[in-house]
């Protein structure tokens, strides 16, 4: 009986799971799933991504698996809305209040200014946030301090070790006298790392040149002139330099420079390298959390979880393209 419960569940689970896939959108906050006959809890989850773009794509789909693969043992049917923040903060800010208004069990926000739009909409509702791979959190002001969140949210972070990325920039690359810093100025998340690079360029006395962008369609320009000026470029942890990475990648290559990057995906579009987080454990440490506050866990009391195991990351295609010779300790694992 046990197991042909917990295979009922299983089977709801999927249905609902795939009711929600991306492109089925239905709306925001709209809940009408009939009560489950068999005593697990029915509950919904909204779940907003800033935008759509590799790294946050894979986050969302190891969130959306490993509530799929945990409901069960929880007892718990788990609906999952999903909604495109198309990058627009008012795009998010409307889909969060209709997540209010359907009274949703739980918030679940990729990137920082979902999560902040988020955290705004939801302000005295009592519902619970979990946000994900947020990079920053109290920079962001999102949580008072991250073994102490505070309020009714909690999540994970993905911090950057902005000294590692340097470090490995220095050995693949020892002829870089000068960066171009690329990153997008209303991105609380970038401008906590840019922070950190610019310290640690000025205590190391190599010159930068920053070039901010507003939206992706302006990286194309911004990218040729910090790449006319500097011997290399770093985009930071930057949602709207990642969605436009392939561009910021192919007028590198073609001036023959080096681009560091903060997230692996950014090297597979094409950057030389980084360290950086796997987004795949991130989006599931993520998810537990959820299951934590879905089960009566108050979010603020759960702290936050920041991802510390980075790998380096090399795009040994990228290294062919611009001369860099990759390391035999690093060319194994690429
Ligand atoms: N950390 C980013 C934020 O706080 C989100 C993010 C996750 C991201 N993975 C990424 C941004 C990869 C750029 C590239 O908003």
């Amino acid at each position: 009986m046990k197991k042909l419960i917990a295979l009922f569940a299983a089977i709801a689970m999927i249905l609902t799971l795939g009711a929600c896939s991306p492109g089925t959108n239905p709306p925001a906050g709209e809940d009408n799933t009939p009560p489950s006959p068999d005593g697990t809890r029915t509950v919904t989850v909204g779940l907003i991504q800033l935008m759509e773009h590799p790294s946050l794509d894979e986050i969302r789909g190891a969130i959306a698996a490993r509530l799929e693969e945990k409901a069960a043992e929880n007892g718990l049917a788990i609906r999952v809305n999903y909604q495109n923040g198309q990058g627009d903060p008012s795009t998010i800010n409307t889909i969060c209040q209709q997540f209010v208004a359907g009274k949703v069990d739980v918030i679940v926000a990729i990137a920082t200014p979902a999560a902040q739009g988020a955290a705004t909409a939801a302000q005295g509702s009592g519902i619970p946030i979990v946000f994900s791979a947020v990079t920053d959190p109290v920079d962001a002001g999102l949580v008072n301090s991250l073994e102490a969140p505070g309020g009714q949210i909690t999540g994970t972070s993905d911090a950057i070790p902005v000294e590692k990325i340097f470090a490995l920039a220095r050995e693949l690359t020892p002829d870089v006298k000068s960066y171009g810093l690329i990153y997008n100025t209303s991105e609380d998340n970038s401008l906590s790392v840019i922070a950190q690079v610019k310290a640690y360029l000025e205590e190391m006395e190599i010159p930068y040149t920053e070039g901010a962008v507003t939206t992706s369609a302006e990286v194309q320009t911004s990218a040729q002139n910090l790449l006319s000026k500097c011997d290399a470029v770093f985009a930071p942890i930057d949602n709207t330099v990642a969605s436009a990475m392939g561009v910021l990648a192919d007028e590198a290559i073609r001036a023959k420079k080096p681009v560091y990057a903060a997230a692996d995906s950014m090297v597979a579009d094409g950057g030389l390298a980084t360290v950086g987080v796997n987004y795949t454990n991130l989006g599931t440490q993520t998810a537990d959390m959820v299951l934590k506050v879905l089960t009566g866990t108050p979010a603020g009391e759960i702290p936050v979880e920041v991802l510390r195991d980075n790998a380096v990351v090399i795009n040994a295609e990228t290294a062919a393209a611009i001369g860099v010779e990759i390391p035999a300790a690093y060319s194994a694992a690429n």
